[in-house]
């Protein structure tokens, strides 16, 4: 277990490429995995996390090469895959957990898909309710949690409304409708991001978008082509890995950071917005646009960021950058307040308790609430360098290194090597621009 200590710096400056969109990656590969044919995937993620689905397509017969930042899959087409004798482990992933139980509901084999420890406390029964309306037969430890054993089944085709808005649960049931006869609808109570809907399309199945409404036609129905195709794509960078450096670029007067190729896609730039709305100096360059995806270049400068409240149907739009934001609290003007996020409990870690805690051993000042935090801002004092417990969450430990950078003396992040979870390179590329 790696400790990282993070100095004080003066400025960010020169240029970030962030690794390949976490969430698209995963999406690709099990598409890749399921269509006829070799797909090469550019610019893929390097996380662990979607190292872990790509181990998963794997040991379920797809041929994965690994080649620098592409991925080559050979997919054995949508009833083409085989059952694995060893459990899938998903390791600290909850997409690749909750993503291939949709797809595995729908196999004629059995599996078990089992996580770490993390991923073994997270709820599960929010896919295992929907799947088995669909007629999946899933048993879970304690009915809600991995590991799962899941048991291929004929599927039929639902109608779904989602209690929560999860775009895991969205994208679990959109894939074992495409194992299911007829057409399976998904209606989502608030936004949540659409890459699962963009990559069924662009890999070739059926798939409407009405508003919050999704329908996706069975592969063996009339209304499908029966197939997926195999595809040659490129990944956007991970914007929630950008943000990271958005943060530290705005905390730093003086700072002048150049972020490359970063996905925009709209159901993910609600942190630009808000950035933009707390006062950040944010500019948006030579925008491009691929596979229903968006891309583009960030120039972030030096800002003093006002703060604020962040709620409602904002949450689900945010949801892996709450992190990061409640841990600018402190030096924005007005601090920040996070409501409406008890989802925040049951991510990699309860981010609300370890964002209290390691708030707290900086000296800020924090109210821990059942669905959020209230951080008093820059009037409360100014942070001090401490020893911080990201608790094996890779977002707690990347937010605290930004805030090290603008805090009173030396930060050591404890088990910093977590943040390999969704940017193994994210503390060499902080150094590289950091000015002290
Ligand atoms: C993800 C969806 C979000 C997000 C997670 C990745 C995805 O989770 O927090 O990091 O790739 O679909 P929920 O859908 O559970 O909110």
């Amino acid at each position: 277990m790696k400790k990282q200590t993070v100095r004080p710096a003066k400025r960010l400056t020169g240029g970030v490429a962030p690794p390949g969109d976490k969430s698209i990656s995963h999406r690709y590969a099990m598409l890749a995995a399921l269509a006829e044919g070799a797909s090469e995937l550019r610019h893929f993620s390097a996380a662990a996390d979607c190292r872990s689905t790509l181990d998963c397509m794997s040991a379920l017969g797809a041929e994965v090469k690994i080649e620098k930042d592409a991925v080559r899959i050979v997919g054995r087409g949508p009833r083409g895959l085989k059952g694995s004798w060893r459990a899938l482990d998903a390791g600290n992933s909850g997409t690749t957990m909750r993503l291939l139980a949709g797809i595995l509901s729908g196999q004629g084999f059995a599996s078990k898909l089992t996580g770490d420890d993390s991923l073994q406390k997270r709820p599960m029964k929010r896919v295992v309710l929907p799947l088995r309306e669909m007629g999946a037969d899933i048993r879970a430890r304690d009915d809600n949690f991995a590991p799962l054993e899941i048991r291929g089944a004929k599927l039929r085709a639902i109608d779904y409304k989602m209690p929560v808005p999860s775009a895991q649960v969205k994208s679990a049931v959109l894939l074992a409708g495409l194992f299911a006869e007829g057409a399976t609808t998904v209606a989502e109570p608030a936004r949540t991001r659409d890459h699962t809907e963009l990559a069924l399309e662009e890999f070739g199945a059926a798939i409407e978008k009405h508003g919050r409404t999704t329908t996706i036609h069975g592969l063996l129905g009339g209304n499908s082509s029966g197939a997926l195709k195999a595809k040659s794509l490129d990944v956007p960078g991970d914007l929630s890995s950008a943000v990271f450096f958005i943060a530290a670029a705005s905390l730093l007067p003086d700072s002048n950071l150049l972020l490359h190729n970063v996905g925009l896609n709209p159901t993910r730039t609600a942190i630009l917005d808000l950035f933009a709305a707390m006062g950040a100096s944010l500019q948006m360059l030579s925008l491009k646009s691929a596979q229903g995806e968006v891309a583009g270049d960030l120039s972030v400068k030096g800002a003093s960021l006002k703060g604020g409240v962040i709620e409602g149907e904002q949450i689900p739009l945010l949801i892996d950058e709450l992190p990061m934001l409640a841990v600018l609290g402190p030096f924005t003007e007005e601090g920040i307040e996070i409501r409406d996020a008890a989802e925040l409990r049951v991510k990699e870690s309860d981010r609300i308790a370890a964002l209290a805690d390691n708030l707290r051993r900086m000296g800020a000042t924090v109210e821990e609430r059942p669905d959020g935090l209230r951080v008093e801002g820059s009037k409360a004092g100014r942070l001090r360098g401490a020893e911080i417990d990201p608790r094996g969450d890779h977002r707690i430990a990347m937010a605290f290194a930004v805030a090290a950078l603008a805090a009173e003396g030396p930060t050591v992040i404890r088990d910093a090597d977590c943040a390999g979870v969704s940017y193994p390179t994210f503390f060499e590329d902080l150094e590289r621009v950091c000015e002290r």
